[in-house]
């Protein structure tokens, strides 16, 4: 089975990064999810799995480039900024988030 993008760059998606989301710039640290980082700034999204699994959560990549670590989106909806901030993490220093349109 071909390893996941997240896998393959998990030393460097497991650094700190900057999120942009909502006009307000959130720091993840390397331990902390996007997701959990956002609660904490008063910006919750709604979520389910925390696993990657079921696509509540999902948000939509404008700038930067993203980890992903899911396996509920594939590599078209991946290409089209599908981002689960439960799992997914950045190679970027700083990842620029909105909601996704559904
Ligand atoms: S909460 Fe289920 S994919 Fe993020």
């Amino acid at each position: 089975m071909e390893a996941l993008s997240g896998e393959k760059n998990a030393s460097a998606g497991d650094c700190a990064f900057d999120v942009e989301f909502c006009g307000e710039t959130v720091h993840v640290p390397a331990n902390v999810t996007v997701l959990e980082a956002l609660e904490e700034a008063d910006l919750p999204v709604m979520s389910r799995c925390l696993e990657g699994t079921c696509s509540t959560c999902v948000m939509k990549v404008i700038e930067g480039e993203p980890d992903h670590r899911d396996s509920v989106f594939n590599e078209q909806m991946h290409a089209d900024g599908a981002f689960a901030p439960c799992v997914s993490r950045s190679l970027d220093r700083r990842l620029v988030l909105e909601r996704w349109r559904r």
